[in-house]
């Protein structure tokens, strides 16, 4: 009885959040391990969402997933379908608040499911119009950068006003993720970064510039094949982003362990003051180990995976 099914998965910054609202570049990841599944059938009368976060008619979503549902009935007016009998079954395995890109892959996989539902194609161009609508929403004002990510199978240099290019990789990534199991408030590190650059806005500038100077650096060694001279970019990075305020003391104590277990290089990943730390592994056997030291100095949860060069072909 299923009729129409999407996916989305989640995302990871390598390097660049935050600086990214001043107009610098980042670098974002597909993250393929955590992944979302929407899909529809016909409902009973009304549109109804099944899901780990709600359960329930559109109509009364609570106010914090509003965005989904203004989402939903703007596919609708745009498919011209009448605003009735469809049922979501959404299932997200990407923690919510995390900096992993959940909100943007639940609207993305929502949206592909209700087109494909209907036969109708989804241009890239407005899967990102539709799913923008839910994450201004969820996020006030962000850079678009999650939705641009967890929709597409390649690393994306992503620079705000300008067309998003993939990213060539000359060697694989090993990277392990450790999540603080701590929801991160983007919304409010994203204020704290503005206050900073209102307030002391030689030395936000400079962290800023820096940062984007650092992120150009690792779009030139990601082409290369010494993926390891990365490390020492994503450390300098994460002292930058704790000079801006957005880390703390729990996820610099998940950057140093990573560290200590020979990572070449950690940082917090997203927005930052809870959410997750990413540090880069040189092999896989390190990543291992890496991960299980991160679990013992208290993790919530962690992965480890290796983003192949297959997947950065355009
Ligand atoms: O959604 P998050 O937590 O991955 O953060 C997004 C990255 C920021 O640069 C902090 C904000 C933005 O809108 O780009």
């Amino acid at each position: 009885q299923i009729k129409g099914e999407g996916t989305a998965h989640s995302k990871l910054i390598l390097i660049g959040e935050h600086s990214v609202v001043y107009g610098e570049p980042a670098i974002a990841l597909p993250f393929p391990l955590l992944m979302v599944k929407s899909t529809v059938q016909e409902g009973a009368g009304e549109i109804t969402i099944s899901s780990d976060f709600y359960n329930g008619p559109l109509g009364t979503i609570p106010d914090r997933l509003e965005g989904i549902a203004v989402c939903i009935r703007e596919s609708l007016k745009f498919l011209a379908k009448p605003a009735k009998d469809i049922h979501f079954t959404i299932k997200s395995m990407i923690p919510i608040g995390r900096g992993l890109g959940s909100s943007a892959a639940i609207a993305t996989s929502v949206v592909r499911s209700l087109f494909s539902y209907f036969e109708k194609t989804l241009s890239h161009q407005m899967l990102m119009y539709l799913v923008d609508i839910a994450e201004k929403y969820a996020h006030g004002n962000p850079s678009g950068i999650d939705m641009e990510c967890v929709s597409r199978d390649v690393p994306i240099w992503f620079k705000k006003g300008e067309a998003i290019q993939p990213i060539e990789m000359g060697v694989p990534l090993n990277l392990v993720v450790a999540d603080s199991g701590r929801i991160g408030d983007t919304r409010a590190a994203v204020t704290a970064v503005r206050e900073k650059y209102e307030k002391h806005y030689q030395k936000a500038k400079q962290s800023i510039k820096y940062i984007g100077d650092m992120t150009r650096k690792a779009k030139s060694i990601l082409a290369g094949e010494r993926p390891e001279k990365l490390g020492g970019l994503l450390n300098k990075a994460q002292e930058e982003l704790m000079k801006l305020g957005v880390s703390d003391g729990n996820l610099n104590e998940l950057v140093t362990c990573a560290r200590n277990a020979g990572a070449l290089g950690a940082k917090l990943t997203g927005g930052g003051r809870g959410g997750c730390i990413v540090a880069l592994a040189k092999n896989m056997e390190d990543a291992e180990r890496i991960s299980d030291s991160l679990k013992a100095a208290g993790a919530k949860d962690t992965w480890f995976f290796t983003l192949g060069m297959s997947q950065s072909a355009s």
